[in-house]
C-alpha cells in the first residue's frame, strides 16, 4: 500500500488551467502571435518561462532573454489577477473527500507542482493547511517532465519515491512520475495517456484502492 499521495495542483486540485490560458492568450495576441488552446496544452506542467519558448516558437522575430522575462512577468501580473477571484468553491470535485479519506487512513498528502504561485493558490481556496509537504516551483531547477519537483516532495516526506502514487493532468507530469519512480494516475487532460498506470475523468471517479495499490 502506498504511504502518499502526490497531487499535482493546476488541473488536478483546482481548475486553474483556463486562467493560464486566458493570460497567455492575452500576452500571444499583445505579440502578434498564434496562440490557440491546442497549443496551450503542451503548457500543462511546463514552467513559466518553457511555455513562453513553446509560444515563441510561431514568433516572427527573435526575443532577448530581457524580453523573454518582461513577457512572463505580464502574463503571471495577468494571471495573478484572475486567481484573486478564486475560491475554495473553485476545488475540483472529489478533492476534499479524498483528502478527508488519506487522512483517516494515515496517507500523507503532498503537492508537486511546477507553480510558483502555489501558496498563494492553496490560501485562496482554503487548502494551505491540508497537505504534509509542499514541492512546487520555488524549489525546483527543472520541470516536468523531469522528476525533481516530485523527488522532493517525497523528500520533504520522509518516504521513498515508489512508496508514493502521483496524481497528475499533463503528459509531462505523468512522464515525471514515472522517472521519480512513483505510481502515476492520470485525470483530466491526461486520462488517455498510455504510461499512466491508473485513469479517471476526475478526483471524484479514482477509486482509493487503486490509487493506493
Ligand atoms: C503548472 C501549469 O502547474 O505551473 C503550467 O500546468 C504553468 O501551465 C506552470 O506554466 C508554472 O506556473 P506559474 O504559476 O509558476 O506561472
Ligand atoms: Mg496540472
Amino acid at each position: 500500500m502506498k504511504q502518499a499521495i502526490i497531487f499535482d495542483l493546476d488541473g488536478v486540485i483546482v481548475c486553474t488551467d483556463e486562467y493560464h490560458y486566458l493570460a497567455w492568450k492575452q500576452v500571444a495576441d499583445s505579440e502578434g502571435i498564434y496562440f490557440d488552446r491546442e497549443i496551450n496544452e503542451r503548457l500543462r506542467g511546463v514552467s513559466r518561462i518553457e511555455s513562453l519558448e513553446i509560444i515563441l516558437e510561431r514568433a516572427a522575430k527573435s526575443y532577448t532573454d530581457e524580453e523573454k522575462l518582461k513577457l512572463a512577468d505580464k502574463k503571471n501580473i495577468i494571471y495573478r489577477e484572475s486567481l484573486t477571484k478564486l475560491t475554495p468553491e473553485d476545488i475540483l470535485p472529489g478533492v476534499i473527500d479524498l483528502l478527508d479519506e488519506l487522512k483517516n487512513r494515515s496517507i500523507k498528502a503532498a503537492i508537486g507542482s511546477s507553480s510558483k504561485n502555489t501558496q498563494f493558490i492553496l490560501q485562496r481556496i482554503g487548502l494551505m493547511n491540508r497537505f504534509d509537504s509542499i514541492a512546487d516551483g520555488n524549489g525546483i531547477t527543472k520541470s516536468k517532465p523531469d522528476p525533481e519537483v516530485f523527488l522532493l516532495a517525497a523528500r520533504l516526506l520522509k518516504i521513498d519515491p515508489q512508496e508514493c502514487a502521483v496524481v497528475e493532468d499533463a503528459y509531462a507530469g505523468i512522464d515525471a512520475a514515472k522517472a521519480a519512480g512513483c505510481k502515476a494516475i492520470a485525470v483530466g487532460s491526461a486520462q488517455n495517456y498510455k504510461k499512466a498506470d491508473y485513469s479517471a475523468d476526475d478526483i471524484s471517479k479514482l477509486g482509493i484502492e487503486e490509487l493506493i495499490s
